[in-house]
């Protein structure tokens, strides 16, 4: 190991989700202690890890350009050492070798703790390419301490069993494992000492945690929320098929956790939630709805939609749109269609232009940026709960945070970061609320 004046240094740049988000910490963390300092700019670091992304095509296109990006300054440092992990590392395993000849290593989803060992490998020159099968019997150690930020990501659970017909999910994440509830109740802990409010729970589908002790996943919520000095826990993401009510009342009775939930539809149509291999119909969908709608009136309610799957018509499509007025979705992440490999969509007949696709996506989108405004201005002249995080990106003097249902919200002032205020909202907006603070409610630690 290097000592501190000699540290070397590392850039991890995360694509994709919060659980990549979650491993570029562990990784960070893990590097650090084999003498890895972490630096922002990638032209200063003497390691260079892309942690990717391959659930759409679009994703794995942008660490090919950002591998692209890294040669020229491979050639002015031959000493660089330039590793990629995550889902397209554990997808193309030695193909990226192949492929990209300034790459050193590759490793894959589980293959977390062995990097600084494979970094040494590398650094002698030995190019390795580590993909390691997710097992169901294998659940790599996780972090304990993680950065002191106020906001904290903790996976409870990893991989997929569901096996949808679009996503290549299951083929790199493995088979669903669901770490102990103990365990995560501690790393919640060291969190909350390192000084995190927020807990945000991860996992593909926490509906279906189970530890090996029984725990399911409300309990877990409950005993999460119990951890002394945590104001807020929330989680992603849900699988609709599996959401209980128990799970509904318990979000509704914590007072801790937040009123926000993320529940992908993917389609509004019972036809091509079949093809997709949901395991639900658009009513037992909007049935899961009313339930969060009617247990939580004040919460938020997101969802996934993907347009212009193999075979969707225009009344398929047309089911979508009328999905959207039932639901009045609070956020609305919404793609095209992609061709995934592995996945049993890949050989469906009926694929889609891409004019068609982006016609959809376009109208889609239009209509919900509309239905969010909506939304979001009938919530002038209410107060919100707001979790103060740090100056907002846009707005000059701005502050910005979390209302309880996890809408951003801006408003003027200085100095309250890490403070619960309330602010009253005087503007809604698409992507945010404007408001001023009435008062700082911050609970005793
Ligand atoms: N094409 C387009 N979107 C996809 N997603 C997953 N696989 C695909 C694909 N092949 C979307 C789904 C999922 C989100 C994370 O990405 O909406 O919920
Ligand atoms: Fe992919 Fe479906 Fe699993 Fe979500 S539930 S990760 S969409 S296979």
């Amino acid at each position: 190991m290097s000592s501190p004046a000699a540290a070397k240094k590392v850039h991890i740049a995360t694509f994709g989700c919060q659980m990549n988000r979650y491993d570029s910490d562990r990784l960070a963390e893990l590097l650090a202690a084999h003498g890895y300092a972490l630096a922002e700019d990638p032209a200063s670091a003497d390691l260079i890890i892309l942690n990717t992304c391959s659930v759409r095509e679009h994703a794995a296109q942008k660490v090919y350009s950002q591998l692209g990006a890294l040669k020229s300054l491979k050639r002015r440092r031959p000493g660089l050492i330039i590793g990629v992990g995550g889902c397209l590392a554990q997808q193309e395993g030695a193909r990226l070798l192949e492929n990209v000849p300034h790459l050193d290593l590759v490793f894959g989803t589980d293959a977390l703790e062995e990097v600084p060992a494979l970094v040494d490998e590398a650094v002698r020159g030995r190019r390795r390419v580590h993909t390691p099968r997710p097992r169901r019997a294998t659940l790599a150690r996780t972090s304990v301490a993680g950065p002191g930020e106020l906001k904290a990501l903790v996976t409870v659970m990893q991989g997929c069993d569901n096996y949808c017909a679009y996503c290549v999910v299951p083929y790199v994440r493995g088979p669903e494992r669901s770490r102990p509830a103990g365990e995560i109740l501690e790393e919640v802990a060291a969190r909350v000492e390192a000084g995190a409010r927020e807990v945000t729970l991860l996992g593909q589908n926490v509906n279906s945690y189970r530890d090996p002790a029984g725990v399911d996943f409300p309990e877990l919520l409950r005993r999460v929320a119990a951890v002394p000095g945590l104001w807020r826990v929330r989680f992603t993401t849900s699988h609709p098929k599996d959401l209980s009510p128990r799970l509904i009342e318990t979000m509704a009775g914590e007072e801790r956790v937040m009123e926000q939930l993320h529940l992908p539809a993917q389609a509004g149509s019972d036809r091509v939630l079949a093809a997709m291999r949901r395991g639900y119909t658009r009513e037992q969908y909007l049935a899961k709805v009313r339930a969060f709608r009617r247990a939580m009136p004040q919460g938020a309610l997101g969802g996934d939609i993907i347009v212009g799957f193999p075979g969707e018509s225009e009344e398929d499509f047309a089911q979508t749109m009328r999905l959207l007025e039932e639901v009045r979705y609070d956020f609305l992440f919404s793609f095209k269609y992609s061709d995934r490999p592995h996945t049993v969509a890949r050989h469906l007949k009926g694929k889609l232009s891409e004019e068609v696709k982006a016609r959809r996506l376009q109208e889609l989108q239009v209509r919900q940026r509309q239905i969010t405004l909506a939304i979001h201005q009938a919530l002038e002249g209410s107060v919100q709960e707001v979790l103060v995080e740090g100056p907002a990106k846009r707005g000059q003097g701005l502050m910005t945070g979390r209302s309880r249902a996890g809408r951003a919200v801006n408003f003027p002032g200085e100095e309250l970061v890490g403070r619960l205020v309330m602010v009253r909202i005087e503007q809604g907006r698409v992507n945010s609320l404007l408001g001023r603070v009435v008062t700082d409610t911050t609970r005793e630690v």
